[in-house]
């Protein structure tokens, strides 16, 4: 039997739901394979519903084992009864009670969808569609019900039973060795916010007094023994809590905050209203197992789930299409929040990386689509760098176009306008104009086109006009199947520098609207002048990356020198260094497909002495500044006839002539790590990010004693971020020690599964030949478990997406070896093998013989019968 082809759903077919949902009773009976979960609910129906309309209600993998409607049992006739889907033929007129029971295997759920079981503790993810999966329900986001749920399971097995909102009541069931709990919810909200947990568990307990003076308990769950890794997750949270109410005014609105850490789940963490549920690489952390960089992402996840109470849960999506409604805003808190709690061009500067280095290639190939997609086969497959990182992006050009002030009342109209609905791009976009009397239909295109803008800068200096003129173009990729895309606006922030290096203002603008600092491209080509110029200034263009576009501007070298130097914008001092190493690794990696000896640019190795000079001034920026693009950032740029071994050599020999240039001072440096009792605090982490930046050069220089240090280094870390640095290095550069080192730390870490993440991680990312044996070996260890989502992605996702040379192999070993797991693990869990997959996204840009090896693979993963509605989906496209 061939399986139906999935359908597409589409933006424009939105209706609104014709029942509503008042209540919602849930009582579970928690059982390992056999869960009985009874429902009870009040249903209206809506108006402009014809009487007599029938009930629709989705399933997934149901059983059904009771049912009665306002206390009478249905007939067969009465109803439609599938796994995924239950239908009520004529429902009473209008309100009516409907009791489902529903029977499942919480212990056989493998796609971590729905409720299921992660060693051994009762946990549910219901975002996107997993209600479906334990009751029947209109599963969709603009149907918002109040939820009371109770919990039953055994004492022993289950001593902690949580839900969502407030607990009422809680005891034993007389004569049993099971207990129960009630927890109310009093906000209505959709369903895939619904969640429960039941286990053993330990607690972690503080409070936060919010400013009207609630008292909210504050707790995070987890594994016992775990306790004392809870701290920085904890105060994560009371941060993100004060700075919600000093930013945004936006208290917390229940008196319990629960957290639960859990080691299975298929994405980051989920914001379940009042008990928010996170993979627990995102909760765990101590100098011994988590980096700096663990620190900050378990700080910016902690935020993230936390902002959603507001953007998402108490205003949520109308529908699926809406999900960068609360994604791309919600990322745009979390990245202001940590710029608060950090330096703000540095984090700026890895936002910015980040979204080169996932959605650029994601815009630019395939799986591209609108921030706002218009069509979808699988849901679960649009939670993208797209809506995520776009999306916060186009908040940003919105903040940046309004400014501060018109973008605050903006934000307060949206809150106070829309708090308990489920709305629309559109509804939040009207708020701004209202607040601002902006017209944004310019702006609001940016969410319907796909592919980054191209912006193309022309400069010309008149010296007798004194005036600078500027040609600028934008234009989008043309994208087959998609209709031509029209002009947005372009906030362009910009600056003219004065051969001293100060910045300049022009007396006069004409061709185009400025505000203060931000120049507006509005249409496909304007004309600027900019005059009462009195001297030839520098251009600093795309100031803070104030728009997500590429930039076509044939910048001389030594203007880009200049800036490196001078510019006031920190942000586009870090942009000019990388853009004239990306120009020098281009030609590098062409000079290396000649077999031509590769001599890198002396300017380019000497601007590095200034970067140094200036280290101790600011560690972290000067970290970043030391870090040469990606191999993946130069294919990217090459974007087609990609040959990843020539990139490779083509970086590794500007590294090795940085290295050797300047050998003293990364001598030096690599010794001046944070001193004292580790502190995860960002000051102490942008001295051990630059100390590690001068050990990786250190490692790849010719200095004799280059792998004793390295090896040292790794033997006399007392924090992981510094071991793992030092680890990276023996391994990448295969040091002698690296064996040694590995060695010692699996023996060290055999305990933690996150940290040996790490240690899979590294061996899976060395450029070596013999990764893939290795990798062979490794998934052959006790420590590792290919069930389990961050084992796969520590080994094999850190493959496909950061070992360029060894996964697009001429042989086709590595993608072979990819697609044979993504073939085993699809039939267990779809969402992760189809995520997995997306690595493939750039086959078409690869040098023709690798191109072809990674068309065999897909083509293989396409002739499977059974493929998952989310890999079926994923390898169409990428096949097209
Ligand atoms: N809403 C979650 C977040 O952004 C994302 C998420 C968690 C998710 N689990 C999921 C999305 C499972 C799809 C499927 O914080
Ligand atoms: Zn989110």
């Amino acid at each position: 039997m061939r399986p139906e082809a999935p359908v597409t759903i589409r933006l424009e077919d939105y209706k609104p739901a014709p029942y509503k949902v008042e209540t919602v009773y849930l009582d579970f009976r928690l059982m390992p394979t056999a869960t009985t979960v009874d429902a009870r609910m009040i249903f209206q129906r809506a108006d402009g519903t014809p009487i007599g309309t029938p009930l629709v209600l989705d399933g997934d993998e149901l059983e059904l084992t009771g049912l009665s409607l306002d206390g009478l049992p249905l007939q067969p006739d009465d109803i439609s009864v599938a796994p995924d889907r239950l239908e009520i033929r004529t429902p009473p007129a209008d309100r009516f009670e409907l009791k489902i029971q529903t029977k499942i295997d919480p212990s056989a759920n493998s796609k971590l969808e729905g409720l299921y079981r992660s060693s051994g503790t009762y946990c549910t993810q219901c975002e996107a569609e997993g209600f479906r999966r334990i009751t029947y329900f209109p599963d969709r986001p603009d149907v918002l019900a109040v939820y009371t749920t109770r919990i039953e399971a055994r004492k022993s097995e289950a001593p902690v039973l949580l839900g969502n909102g407030n607990p009422v009541e809680s005891g034993d069931i007389a004569g049993t060795d099971r207990h129960f709990a009630v927890w109310h919810d009093p906000h209505p909200k959709p369903s895939y916010l619904f969640a429960l947990v039941a286990g053993d568990l330990a607690k972690v307990s503080d409070r936060f007094v919010t400013t009207s003076g609630k008292d909210v308990a504050l707790n995070i769950y987890v594994e016992h023994g775990r306790e004392s890794l809870c701290d920085w997750a904890m105060d994560s949270l009371k941060r993100s809590m004060k700075w919600d109410e000093d930013t945004f005014g936006l208290e917390y609105d229940l008196d319990v905050f629960n957290i639960v850490a859990v080691s299975d789940f298929n994405m980051g963490a989920m914001e379940n209203k009042g008990l928010n549920i996170f993979n627990d690489k995102y909760v765990l952390a101590d100098p011994e197992t988590a980096t700096d960089q663990d620190y900050a992402n378990i700080e910016a996840v902690i935020a993230h789930e936390y902002f959603h109470n507001w953007t998402g849960n108490r205003i949520t999506c109308r529908d699926w299409f809406q999900l960068c409604l609360k994604e791309g805003l919600t990322v745009f808190r979390d990245q202001e929040f940590s710029s608060d709690m950090r330096s703000r061009t540095v984090k700026r500067i890895s936002d910015v990386k980040l979204l080169k280095a996932h959605q650029f290639p994601e815009d630019a190939g395939p799986l591209a689509h609108p921030v706002r997609p218009r069509e979808y086969k699988e849901i679960n497959n649009f939670y993208t760098a797209t809506v995520y990182e776009k999306g916060a992006e186009l908040i940003r050009v919105l903040k940046t176009l309004l400014g501060n002030e018109a973008f605050a009342r903006g934000l307060e109209l949206y809150f106070s306008r829309h708090d308990g609905d489920a709305t629309t791009i559109e509804a939040f976009i009207a708020c701004f104009e209202e607040a601002s009397g902006r017209d944004l239909a310019l702006f609001a295109r940016w969410y319907d086109q796909a592919g980054t803008p191209l912006v193309a800068v022309e400069s010309h200096y008149d010296k007798d006009a004194a005036t600078l003129t500027l040609k600028l173009a934008q234009s989008y990729p043309a994208i087959k199947g998609q209709r031509k895309a029209k002009p947005v606006v372009i906030p362009l922030q910009f600056g003219l520098l004065d051969s001293k290096g100060q910045d300049m203002t022009p007396s006069q603008v004409d061709g185009a609207t400025v505000e203060g600092d931000v120049l507006l491209l509005e249409k496909a080509e304007q004309t600027v002048r900019l005059s009462g110029l009195n001297e030839a200034p520098v251009l600093s263009i795309l100031r803070g990356f104030s728009s997500p576009v590429r930039l076509d501007f044939d910048q001389s070298a030594s203007d880009l020198l200049f800036l490196a130097r001078h510019d006031s914008d920190q942000f586009n001092r870090w942009q000019a260094l990388q853009t004239l190493a990306t120009r020098e690794l281009i030609r590098l990696t062409k000079a290396a497909r000649t077999r031509a000896r590769l001599k890198p640019d002396a300017a380019l190795v000497d601007v590095i002495a200034e970067v140094l000079d200036q280290a101790s001034a600011d560690p972290a920026f000067c970290a970043q500044a030391l870090t040469l693009p990606s191999e993946q950032d130069i294919a990217r740029e090459l974007g087609q006839d990609v040959d990843p071994d020539a990139i490779h050599k083509a970086r590794k020999c500007l590294t090795a002539a940085i290295a050797n240039a300047h050998m003293a001072q990364f001598g030096n440096l690599m010794n001046q790590t944070a001193s004292g009792a580790f502190s995860p605090d960002a000051t102490s982490a942008g001295k051990r990010a630059l100390a590690n930046r001068a050990l990786a050069f250190y490692a790849q220089s010719d200095a004799a004693d280059a792998a004793d240090r390295v090896a040292a280094a790794y033997h006399s870390a007392d924090n992981m971020t510094d071991r793992i640095a030092a680890l990276t290095q023996l391994v990448n550069q295969d040091l002698p020690g690296a064996e040694k080192a590995l060695a010692a730390y699996r023996q060290r870490h055999s305990t933690s599964s996150l940290a040996m993440d790490k240690w899979f991680h590294v061996q899976a990312t060395a450029p070596h030949d013999t990764c893939l044996d290795q990798i062979d070996a490794l998934m052959l260890d006790p420590l590792y478990d290919g069930t389990n989502p961050n084992r796969i992605r520590a080994l094999v996702h850190a493959f496909a997406a950061g070992n360029p040379t060894q996964f697009a192999r001429k042989d086709g070993r590595g993608f072979e070896f990819v697609a044979d797991i993504i073939l085993k693990v699809d039939p267990r869990n779809p969402q992760v093998a189809s995520r997995l997959l997306t690595s493939f996204r750039s086959w078409r840009s690869l040098e023709e013989c690798r191109a072809i090896e990674a068309k065999k693979a897909l083509l293989r993963i396409s002739d499977m019968a059974n493929l998952s509605r989310d890999c079926r989906e994923i390898v169409d496209k990428t096949l097209k």
